[in-house]
């Protein structure tokens, strides 16, 4: 590691200066951060010192000159010192630091304490690109959103971006990422659904985990983040989340805990919801029953920006850390300690929680960064993944790959000019540029039609320059998006004629702040359906093909118009080398083996959260009435029909399942499952291998299956085979028993489903387990007030 820091340097002039003004004795004794024991440093802070530990140092938003001209040169986000001159200080230099960083811990000069500094994610490093007075640019790299990481449902893969984000991380001088986003997709309509990773928590844990991993292997950290259920971004900060205790330790707690457990993330950010009443950053249940005491998580927690109420309730719960920080934050904390609302000790631990993290940052050893991570070897993995995550959902007659002869290319919808690389809000990513479908498919040797081009172009132009500028928009990604263009019938014919086959791009963008709407959203507007139809009636009365690329961060309706084109690829938002990802997989050149972690309902009544998602009562609150059954859980147990299932993704070859073998046929510690797949067609290709498994229901009721493994084969040649092997143990039987409070796996028969989705099992096998097992109790934790009406599987309401 390289030495120079402006820190180690800052921190040296402290010392100078305070041996200057104290006697030699004294200052030789006041310990130093790094080098006195934890215990020692926090024992010498007075109060008010403690209490500036324990918050931020205000948000970091880098406001450009425009704003500040109309201000007098005051940030109008940063936190009014009110006198308080330290703090003032810190901000000034906080803001420094990194600009377009999210926050930093304080700084604590006279003990040795340098400040932290967190940007956001989760789809990259979110920070300013271009910096006052400086030539240089920060570039970061926009990788894909998380839901399309986790439709590669690649582990391996997902940690290699991991290591590429967490590298540019510690090359611009962040140490913390304020990702990955973990909430569960409930509801199709989450604003904020592009961020997080599946509807599943098995998935949602062990993608979670690898790119933890991945970014921690880099010597810097993460935070997982919105700790918990976080699930609409309507009346965010307020809304009540009343949930059984079962629905959260089985989805909403459970993909967090497989993360915890498995990638030990240095932070874990609070959200800004409550649960059953409580705020979670001032939960005590929450983060030290549940998140400490059951799940051993040693690092420290950060609430959400602004999030909660009561200072001292936080402090309490364990929330170590408030974000992003305000002097009158420090002076509520100092004052309860006085008032006897505060114990000293419960400062104590949550500042020893954050000085351990602190530790690991590649500060304290003055890691001189370069700001010149390596952005064109990190360009090829988002490529990469980007084609490895995309989910082919049709493709009749093998439209796809495009064949030889297909070279000239119609390319309709703004998106085949304007991609969109990823969702709004606090994850935009300010990448150097971005690949849209039109130059990728140039890029692989097609033509496209120039005056369709020109006229999107020039389209796309105008309708922008109508909107008025908006900075804040701007900086998070908050891009309006455009009509489509009225394409005519005689224009579609004339386009027909000169091109061999048509894409339309379909893109749309989400995030932070709102919740998508179901008219114009989920569902397509007028003009997009129009679009499809009056293309693909041109095209298909000259026996010509229609691709319809769907550009998306959330799940919308598909069931109405999917009959008329003859493929569709869904390619979420798929980060800056969007098109040649695209083009890789219409080329042919990457096989498609992405699959769907989010089932695509046939309408949007047929979700089960519809009726409680995202309520408009006051104060607001949304009872989770639909219980464990989320998803697949709900669509596969209570028999109803989806356009694409949970799981779902089609090839350009065929494999054949075969062999599936347990280890036993009665279940002791563990049980070994192993399946043999074979590449049956023409092509290479890799084919994702999803174990379900049905638990006996005596005592609980069980969703139809649940999946419990997943593993992605090799790059198989024709001919080829692979044998998978899966672990099945004890916590993959058990489902959480609230009367007593533990994870139960009960005695019969467990049915083990191998499939290529939630619905089409390949192979069955069984074992039993003959005696009733006690996996895990569990601290009594986060019970609800009031009694919910939960759904469950009983003979009525079940269908065959
Ligand atoms: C978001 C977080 C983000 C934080 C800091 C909040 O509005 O909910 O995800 O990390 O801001 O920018």
């Amino acid at each position: 590691m390289k030495k120079i820091n402006a820190f180690s340097l800052a921190g040296i002039k402290v010392v100078i200066l305070i041996g200057s003004i104290l006697p030699v004795a004294s200052a030789q004794k006041v310990p130093q951060f790094g080098k006195s024991t934890l215990k020692e440093v926090i024992g010498t802070m007075t109060l008010e010192e403690k209490a500036r530990m324990l918050v931020g140092t205000g948000w970091l938003i880098d406001v450009p000159d425009s704003i500040l001209r109309k201000t007098g040169g005051v940030n109008p986000f940063a936190p009014k010192p009110d006198g308080d001159t330290t703090f003032s200080s810190m901000i000034k230099k906080a803001q420094r630091m990194i600009p377009g960083a999210a926050g930093t811990t304080s700084e604590l000069a006279r003990l040795g304490i340098f400040p932290t500094v967190f940007a956001n994610g989760p789809s990259g490093i979110s920070i300013s690109a271009t910096r006052k007075d400086d030539k240089n640019t920060y570039h970061c790299t926009a990788f894909p959103i998380g839901t399309l990481l986790a439709s590669t449902w690649d582990k391996e893969l997902v940690r290699q971006v991991g290591e590429a984000y967490g590298n540019e991380e510690l090359e611009y001088g962040v140490d913390i990422a304020l990702g990955p986003g973990m909430n569960i997709q409930r509801n199709p309509l989450c604003g904020r659904n592009y961020e997080y990773f599946s509807e599943d928590p098995f998935v949602t844990g062990k993608i979670g985990a690898a790119i933890v991993n991945g970014i921690q292997s880099q010597g810097v950290g993460a935070s997982v983040k919105h700790f918990a259920a976080n699930n609409q971004e309507t009346n965010r900060t307020t809304v009540n989340a009343v949930i059984s205790e079962r629905a959260l330790r089985e989805i909403y707690l459970e993909g967090f805990r497989i993360a915890i457990e498995e990638s030990h993330p240095w932070t874990v950010m609070s959200s800004y919801n409550k649960i059953n009443g409580t705020y979670t950053s001032e939960n005590y249940d929450l983060l030290t029953k549940v998140l400490r005491n059951d799940w051993g998580f040693k690092g420290y927690v950060m609430t959400d920006w602004y999030a909660g109420l009561d200072i001292v309730s936080q402090v309490k719960a364990g929330n170590d850390l408030i974000m992003p920080g305000s002097p009158q934050q420090c002076k509520k904390i100092a004052d309860a300690v006085k008032s006897g609302k505060l114990e000293e000790s419960t400062l104590d631990l949550n500042i020893e929680r954050i000085l351990n993290i602190v530790l690991k940052s590649p500060r304290l050893s003055s890691y001189a960064f370069s700001n010149k991570p390596d952005l064109v070897t990190h360009a090829k993995i988002a490529r990469k993944a980007a084609a490895e995550g995309m989910v082919l959902l049709k493709n009749d007659n093998s439209t796809l790959p495009l064949t030889s002869g297909i070279k000239n290319l119609a390319l309709f919808g703004n998106g085949s000019y304007e991609v969109v690389t990823g969702g709004s809000g606090s994850g935009y990513v300010q990448e150097a540029y971005s690949i849209s479908p039109e130059a990728g498919l140039q890029n692989a040797g097609y033509k496209s039609d120039n005056d369709i081009s020109i006229s999107y172009v020039n389209y796309i132009k105008q309708e922008r320059s109508k909107k008025q500028r908006n900075y804040l928009a701007e900086i998070f990604g908050m891009r309006e998006s455009v009509p489509e263009m009225n394409i005519s019938s005689d224009m579609a014919e004339g386009f027909s004629k000169t091109n061999d086959a048509a894409i339309i791009t379909i893109c749309k963008n989400t995030g932070e702040g709102q919740d998508r709407k179901i008219d114009f959203d989920f569902n397509l507007t007028a003009q997009e359906r129009s679009l499809i139809e009056t293309v693909s009636s041109a095209f298909h009365a000259k026996n010509k093909k229609v691709i319809v690329v769907l550009n998306i961060g959330g799940v919308i309706e598909t069931a109405s118009w999917r009959s008329i084109p003859d493929a569709i690829l869904l390619a979420w938002q798929p980060g800056q080398e969007a098109g040649n990802s695209i083009a890789d997989i219409i080329s042919g050149k990457v096989n498609p083996s992405g699959k769907l972690t989010i089932t695509f309902p046939l309408s949007y009544s047929d979700v089960p959260s519809a009726k409680n998602f995202p309520s408009t009562i006051t104060p607001p609150k949304v009872v989770y009435e639909e219980g464990i059954f989320v998803g697949y859980r709900y669509y596969n147990t209570f028999g109803i029909k989806t356009a694409y299932e949970f799981g779902y993704g089609l090839s350009y070859t065929n494999f054949k399942y075969s062999n599936l073998k347990l280890s036993a046929t009665s279940f002791r510690d563990k049980i070994i499952v192993k399946v043999d797949i074979k590449n049956t067609g023409n092509v290479a290709g890799k084919e994702v291998v999803q174990l379900y498994l049905s638990a006996p229901a005596n005592n609980m009721y069980k969703p139809e299956s649940e999946l419990k493994g997943f593993e992605k084969t090799k790059l198989l040649q024709p001919g080829e085979s692979q044998t998978i092997s899966f672990i099945l143990d004890k916590r993959n039987l058990a489902s959480f028993d609230t009367s007593i409070t533990s994870w139960i796996a009960e005695s019969g028969k467990y049915t083990v489903k191998i499939g290529t989705s939630s619905t089409n099992y390949k192979l069955f096998s069984s074992f039993d387990l003959n005696k009733e097992l006690l996996v895990k109790k569990e601290t009594k934790a986060l019970t609800p007030a009031e009694s919910i009406t939960e759904l469950k599987p009983d003979e009525k309401n079940k269908k065959p």
